[in-house]
């Protein structure tokens, strides 16, 4: 792992804000300047469109935006870059795969998610339930803050259509054995398709998606120093090319007739589709986005997934003793209490204190941290709590940053508690 201070230097936003700590990368993270560059090079240097153009500035930008495919299907473990589907982000990605399920679920089906999801994993399969008569069931939470593996069977059976789960929570950081759930669910109901919301799980730690045996995985290139607007649904080529799509448009067509009605004879044909994952990415995507992933990719390389993961497990471990120590019994942390059970993602709360004061005064002080309930409504319901304030880290934070916001928070919850 680099020197943090030499990482510092690599984002721009600390050269604006030189004294700000910024523990808020669960909700996205800071760009480095490679990925600006990336994509403003795109921008001013071959600004074509992708997939479409035959003429030399067109095809530069087409190979170096398909290369992005390739660098993402490696840097996930895919067997194949057409299993790589180009969307907005983490929700747009998963409400594709709920549209493009709906054909897959009929009445008296169920389909599974669980208490800890961030609503972008809820309410999708919610509103598909609801669309397709099948039930919404929901897999609960133990006190510790793990998913209730015990009741699985509960929830699972042979009409289960889909299980969506997430790989890392985003409000109790407790990482999910995925490879684990998935055998869990496979071994009651080989068909039932598994959908992981990987959003707080990639460029964070090491990870497969082939190894972990999953049907669909949904994330977001801006939480792993990409640009917002882009993220990825992989999807396993054989369930792939089994789905009919969803959203029209260019880009995803081979062949479009006119009804026969209106062209007066008898050569109408179907509309013929791009195979995947084209017919899946109707309209011009965010090519200058999908550029800057690119270089967050090999950013992420240069440093080391492994590093990454070993700097935020130990600063988790440092905020939470320190938390702990300084607060004792005044605060209630959720979640896993060990260190290596979590992401680099805290959520805490002080009897009597509002998250949101304690979000406002922190933020006085160039402390940039999260609080409300974090799009997590069930999970603050099953926790009994209002809200919460989340800290969360990345590879430009260190101990001197929790030093600062143990020192804030002492001074924040003494004013408050006044
Ligand atoms: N899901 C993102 C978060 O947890 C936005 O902040």
């Amino acid at each position: 792992m680099p020197d943090i201070r030499t990482i510092k230097t690599d984002f721009p936003l600390f050269r604006h804000h030189p004294d700000l700590v910024y523990f808020d990368s669960a909700a996205t993270a800071l760009k480095p300047q490679v990925v600006i560059d990336a994509e403003r090079e795109y921008l001013e240097q071959y600004s074509a469109n992708v997939g479409r153009g035959l003429y030399p500035l067109a095809e530069t930008a087409t190979e170096k935006f398909e290369a992005v495919r390739e660098k993402v299907a490696r840097f996930i473990g895919a067997s194949k870059s057409t299993e790589i589907i180009f969307t907005g982000g983490t929700t747009a990605s998963i409400n594709l795969a709920a549209l493009l399920l709906a054909s897959q679920i009929s009445e008296g089906d169920n389909i599974v998610t669980t208490t800890m999801e961030h609503h972008s994993n809820f309410l999708p399969w919610k509103e598909l339930a609801k669309k397709c008569q099948a039930e919404l069931r929901v897999l609960p939470i133990t006190e510790e803050g793990a998913l209730n593996m015990s009741a699985l069977g509960r929830y699972v059976d042979a009409r289960t259509r889909v299980v969506a789960f997430s790989a890392v929570s985003n409000v109790l950081g407790t990482i999910n054995p995925v490879q684990e759930i998935i055998a869990a669910i496979k071994a009651i109901t080989p068909d039932a398709i598994v959908l992981v919301d990987a959003a707080q799980a990639i460029g964070h730690m090491p990870l497969g998606v082939s190894l972990w045996d999953a049907d669909l995985v949904a994330f977001s290139a801006h939480k792993m120093f990409g640009p917002t607007g882009v993220g990825i649904l992989w999807g396993k080529a054989a369930l792939l090319e089994t789905l009919p799509p969803v959203a029209f448009g260019g880009g995803m067509v081979l062949d479009v007739y006119p009804p026969e009605s209106s062209v007066g004879r008898a050569c109408a044909a179907e509309t013929t589709y791009k195979e995947i994952p084209y017919r899946f990415e109707a309209g011009t995507p965010n090519i200058g986005g999908v550029i800057g992933f690119g270089a967050a990719l090999d950013y992420i390389g240069s440093i080391g997934i492994e590093n990454i993961r070993a700097h935020e497990m130990a600063l988790t471990e440092y905020a939470m003793k320190r938390l702990k120590e300084t607060f004792g019994a005044a605060i209630a942390i959720v979640g896993p209490t060990e260190a290596d059970k979590r992401g680099g993602i805290i959520a805490f709360s002080f009897a009597g204190i509002h998250p949101h004061d304690i979000a406002q005064l922190l933020g006085e002080k160039n402390i940039c941290v999260r609080a409300g309930e974090h799009c997590a409504a069930p999970l603050h319901r099953r926790l009994g709590l209002a809200a919460t304030t989340r800290i969360s880290f990345s590879v430009y934070n260190s101990e001197e940053d929790i030093d600062t916001l143990i020192e804030a928070l002492k001074k924040n919850t003494l004013l408050l508690n006044k």
